[in-house]
């Protein structure tokens, strides 16, 4: 049986399209210099932007003035800009993610490899991109505010976003039945400390990506993710959007221990070096920090709060790179900690 809140969100989805004139894409990749060294750029957009939107075309405006014949691609699961955003809302990543590797392995200038941006839950489906194709290959991967560990409640809303406050009311009615897991984007990644066993039976997405499923634990994804030159993780200090914060940076909750009040006690921070997923090495994570290219850097600020002095230089110091000269220092500027 379909879920109820199914028939709803089909009939607002459609009758909100039926509405929207549609909307030309502005660009969603560059194509001005097809002839340079320079190691192209993807990015990928967080939940409730879309690929073109004006944020993200100021975003690679920022990244050109740095880096002039630097390539970008942005990517996209629909090209109709309105029917991208929902796409952030409304889908199956195991649907998705197929189809953006069949995107960017159908683009000549990313085929030496490139480096990676990915905003909010961007950067985890980008971390997917990585283990699962990894072709063309990923040099610097960097997330900012992404949900690594997934998201331990849901964000609160802004007001009259219909799409969010029904998503919403999914993932707090019914978030692992196996229509939300395969129709609701933010529910692909929701790992409920309070409830484990039930997100490892029924999540597909993230259960995979983190190989926290013995069974079928992948060592291809571990080694692809390895290959990184750097994976540069950036946490927004003051972020309520992503529960807990920690997660941009592999922290999650420890579940809540025999006889503790749910809901009373401020539950336990398990960091990454103290993650079954880092200390066995599922995905390669241990591997790529002993060799020194896991970068946590911090930005003050809110949930995607991208300000000047955030990522500054993360632009300057991570793209923009050449196939000689790899780029990979994180100057002491930026406020960098380690687990
Ligand atoms: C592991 O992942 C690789 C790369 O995505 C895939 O080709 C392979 O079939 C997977 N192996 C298993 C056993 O699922």
């Amino acid at each position: 049986m379909a879920h109820p809140i199914l028939l709803i969100i089909v009939s607002l989805l459609s009758l909100v399209c039926a509405l929207s004139p549609y909307s030309r894409p502005n660009s969603f990749h560059d194509s001005s210099s097809r002839d340079n060294d320079t190691i192209p750029l993807v990015i990928w957009h967080g939940l409730g932007d879309s690929y073109s939107s004006s944020g993200m075309l100021e975003i690679m405006d920022i990244v050109r003035k740095a880096h002039p014949s630097i390539f970008i691609h942005s990517v996209y699961i629909e090209e109709d800009i309105e029917a991208d955003q929902k796409a952030g809302w409304i889908g199956n990543l195991q649907l998705q993610i197929p189809l953006v590797a069949e995107q960017l392995a159908a683009i000549p200038e990313l085929q030496g490899g490139f480096d990676a941006i990915g905003f909010s839950q961007g950067g985890q489906f980008l971390r997917a991109f990585t283990e699962i194709y990894n072709s063309p290959p990923v040099h610097n991967l960097i997330t900012f505010g992404s949900q690594h560990m997934g998201i331990a409640a849901s964000a609160a809303c802004k007001p009259f976003d219909v799409v969010c406050y029904l998503v919403q009311s999914v993932i707090s009615t019914g978030v692992y039945t196996e229509w939300a897991q395969t129709n609701v984007i933010p529910a692909q990644y929701f790992r409920d400390s309070k409830q484990l066993p039930t997100y490892l039976a029924s999540n597909h997405f993230l259960t995979a990506i983190n190989n926290e499923i013995p069974t079928s634990r992948n060592a291809t994804y571990a080694k692809n993710l390895a290959s990184l030159s750097n994976l540069v993780l950036v946490l927004f200090t003051q972020d309520t959007t992503v529960v807990p914060k920690e997660s941009a940076w592999f922290g999650s909750y420890a579940p809540p221990a025999e006889g503790e009040l749910t809901g009373t006690d401020e539950p336990t921070l398990i960091t990454m070096r103290k993650q079954p997923l880092y200390v066995e090495d599922w995905i390669g994570l241990k591997t790529l920090d002993e060799a020194g290219k896991v970068k946590f850097a911090s930005c003050e600020g809110g949930h995607m709060q991208l300000t000047q002095a955030c990522w500054g230089l993360i632009v300057n110091n991570y793209l923009g790179g050449t196939k000689k000269v790899l780029k990979n220092d994180l100057t002491e500027f930026m406020l960098v900690q380690q687990l």
